[in-house]
């Protein structure tokens, strides 16, 4: 179930969406299918662009390296399945291993099965819906690390023992909304691999949680300015909390990115006129998610920890309330995952807005890191960073892994993508120089200096002209070629006025992964790698031909692994698709998705069966995050907001028959019989 699926768009610019250019793209190409199948199959090379004879460097080859290693999806294909547990191929296991609840030091009582922990034990275990996460190995072993975890959200009914609940006056009760704070964010879980078999070391000194409530340092263009001055931080350089953690990312330095998605609902703004920037995002003003400032003056109350989620202005100026706690979200957090003495950083240059991840760029030495992000909401946008520093290889082993992270991520300039129907696009920067739509205007007189610019990002990006997406969720590099993939899960939702006329996709109910290649000079190419949809479909929707092993819709999660196998993960509900097969994890190797001539193309029915399904989860869930250890050899996932699950340590176990159990997120890992490499 796609957790943000009735969420209206908050974009009324009049950009052009990405629906009708890829359509006006798509038709371009299939006119010319009739007698030059070359040109008309090639990705990079819309409209005769490419020749025969490109030469070696033309971008829409396929780099060589990863192809070059000659690696072969190996397992069988698992077909659908709507079983209320994990279904992984012949000769693979499936296991529990940090499912939300799990201690993580000796504060936290165990998990119990009635909803009973305390809030207390909550801020010391495992936190709910794990989504995003990275494996940090120790000592670059594959059977010691560290995975950080975030936790995006909640589920009430599971969390309390009778779900949420709320005296006469509508009042929650500090103890579960303190609950429910703990709950999110991140969890930083010690993992070792014995006998073959993983488990979470319990009370190690590394393990520990991020909250809503943990104290984190602003950095970057908004740090110290008035907009994020409060009555917590009156010189505007700290915030409480992380929110809604959703993708992740991680750095070349060592450290983990987690990114702020769906934060604002967790507020509440009931002032006559909402600022810009909250208007644009969509702040709640009549109800927030939880009700958690509805806790607000509990003789318990610290710090105003409840009040804060109530962004009504009160006090005579912003250091006197909490007016501006809502401009303390909206980024991307940087984690230091082996000093748990350190706080975690919000890098303010990478923008505001609904974060879903946050991906870092091919690296290369002498030239500026860059990291790319989208904004997963109907008809939003995607972004990449550009570091003013350049990429300095000693870098990635340095001793201070923040203050490399200032270096390269709290300098830089941000840019937002436009894409054209012949394949091409730019990136627009979101400077106070850019110029805007508006005949010589610019970001800066229309909207500021550039903490203006951050803190409505959205808005900046509307008046630069770039393209509204149908609800960008992750990215990911092609470590070999450099080439950058992102899923656009879905806009099912899109109103009728919104639709170009002969759209044979027209609502993009089955999404798509988008895919392009930098050329330079602030400009790249695009096209579509492969089109979600139901193998019963007509070809007009299934254009990648998908068949019962690969068919899939709503592509959220996407993960390149170091040998250059594409993984895709689903989040899906109410279609074809959902009838035939719970949520999903693909896998395909894009690099030998070519045409006969060697050039990179859409997945269609000469290359389908190079995507294959690998997994799928049970009833209910969601399939995300995705790490795997450096040898290859194990696989940890993530499912997400299963129904009825898990029932056993095996996660291929479902409850039996009519048997109820308390529904838990989990980490799991996927290791083969025979101890071999996943997926080859
Ligand atoms: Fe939290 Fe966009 O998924
Ligand atoms: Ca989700
Ligand atoms: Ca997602
Ligand atoms: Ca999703």
């Amino acid at each position: 179930m796609s957790e943000f699926d009735n969420e209206p768009s908050y974009n009324s610019s009049d950009n052009e969406p990405f629906s009708s250019i890829l359509e006006r793209n798509w038709s371009r190409r299939h006119v010319m299918r009739g007698g030059l199948a070359l040109a008309a199959s090639t990705l990079f090379g819309n409209l005769g662009l490419v020749q025969a004879d490109s030469p070696v460097n033309d971008p829409t080859r396929p780099s060589p390296s990863a192809a070059a290693r000659n690696i072969k999806l190996r397992f069988e294909p698992v077909p659908g399945s709507k079983t209320d547990a994990v279904v992984v191929p012949k000769g693979y296991t499936a296991t529990i291993l940090a499912p939300w609840g799990t201690p993580l030091n000796r504060q936290a009582s165990a998990w119990k099965s009635d909803g009973s922990n305390s809030a207390q034990d909550q801020a010391n275990a495992v936190g709910m819906h794990h989504d995003g996460m990275h494996f940090f190995a120790i000592d670059g072993r594959s059977d010691d690390g560290l995975l950080l975890v975030n936790n995006e959200y909640i589920d009430q009914d599971a969390l309390h023992p009778n779900g949420a609940t709320r005296n006469e006056m509508g009042k929650r009760p500090a103890d579960e909304v303190r609950k429910e704070i703990n709950a999110h964010g991140i969890s930083a879980v010690r993992i070792v691999k014995e006998n073959g078999q993983w488990h979470v070391l319990s009370d190690d000194p590394l393990n520990r949680r991020y909250t809503s409530a943990t104290v984190m340092d602003l950095a970057g263009p908004m740090a110290g300015t008035d907009h994020v001055k409060t009555a917590f931080s009156k010189d505007g350089t700290q915030a409480r909390g992380t929110n809604n953690n959703c993708g992740n990312g991680y750095t070349p330095w060592g450290t983990y990115l987690t990114c702020e998605e769906n934060w604002p609902d967790i507020f509440i703004n009931r002032a006559e006129t909402l600022p810009a920037d909250q208007q644009r995002l969509g702040m709640p003003t009549e109800e927030s998610r939880y009700g958690w400032e509805t806790a607000a003056q509990d003789a318990s109350e610290r710090e105003s920890e409840f009040a804060r989620f109530d962004l009504t202005p009160r006090g005579d100026d912003a250091t006197q309330d909490y007016r501006n706690e809502a401009s303390t979200f909206g980024y991307i957090v940087e984690i230091d995952p082996f000093d748990v003495k350190r706080r975690a950083v919000k890098r303010t240059a990478l923008g505001r807005f609904r974060h879903e991840g946050c991906w870092p760029g091919k690296l290369e030495p002498g030239k500026p890191v860059v990291f790319y992000s989208g904004h997963d909401a109907r008809f939003e946008y995607i972004y990449k960073f550009v570091s003013k520093a350049n990429w300095d290889p000693a870098d990635a082993n340095p001793k201070d892994r923040l203050a490399t992270g200032a270096k390269y991520m709290d300098k830089g300039t941000l840019y937002v993508a436009c894409f054209n129907d012949d394949g091409s696009g730019q990136w627009l920067p979101l400077t106070p120089e850019a110029p805007t739509q508006q005949n010589y205007s610019t970001l800066g007189k229309e909207l500021g200096e550039l903490p203006e610019i951050i803190l409505n990002t959205a808005r900046a990006a509307d008046l630069v002209g770039a393209t509204p997406m149908d609800r960008p969720e992750w990215g990911n590099v092609d470590p070999a070629s450099g080439d950058v993939y992102m899923t656009l899960t879905n806009n099912d939702k899109r109103e009728i006025d919104q639709l170009s006329a002969p759209n044979p996709r027209p609502r993009n109910e089955n999404g798509q992964i988008i895919r392009w290649r930098e050329t330079g000079d602030n400009s790249f190419r695009w096209t579509i790698f492969v089109f979600g949809a139901s193998a019963k479909a007509p070809d007009t929707i299934n254009r990648s031909a998908l068949t019962q092993d690969n068919q899939f819709a709503s592509p959220d999660g996407l993960m390149f692994d170091p040998r250059g196998i594409l993984w895709i993960q689903t989040d899906n509900s109410d279609n074809a698709v959902a009838d035939y097969t719970n949520d999903q994890m693909l896998a395909v190797i894009p690099s030998q998705v070519t045409s006969r001539e060697g050039y990179a193309t859409t997945i269609d029915e000469r290359s389908q069966e190079l995507l294959k399904r690998f997994l799928v989860g049970p009833n209910d869930c969601e399939i995300t995050g995705f790490a795997m250890t450096p040898d290859h050899t194990s696989l940890f996932i993530n499912v997400q907001h299963p129904g009825n699950w898990p029932y056993d340590t095996d996660a291929t176990q479902a409850a039996p028959g009519g048997s109820n159990v308390r529904p838990r997120s989990s980490t799991i890992v996927i290791q083969r019989e025979d101890n071999g490499e996943i997926g080859v």
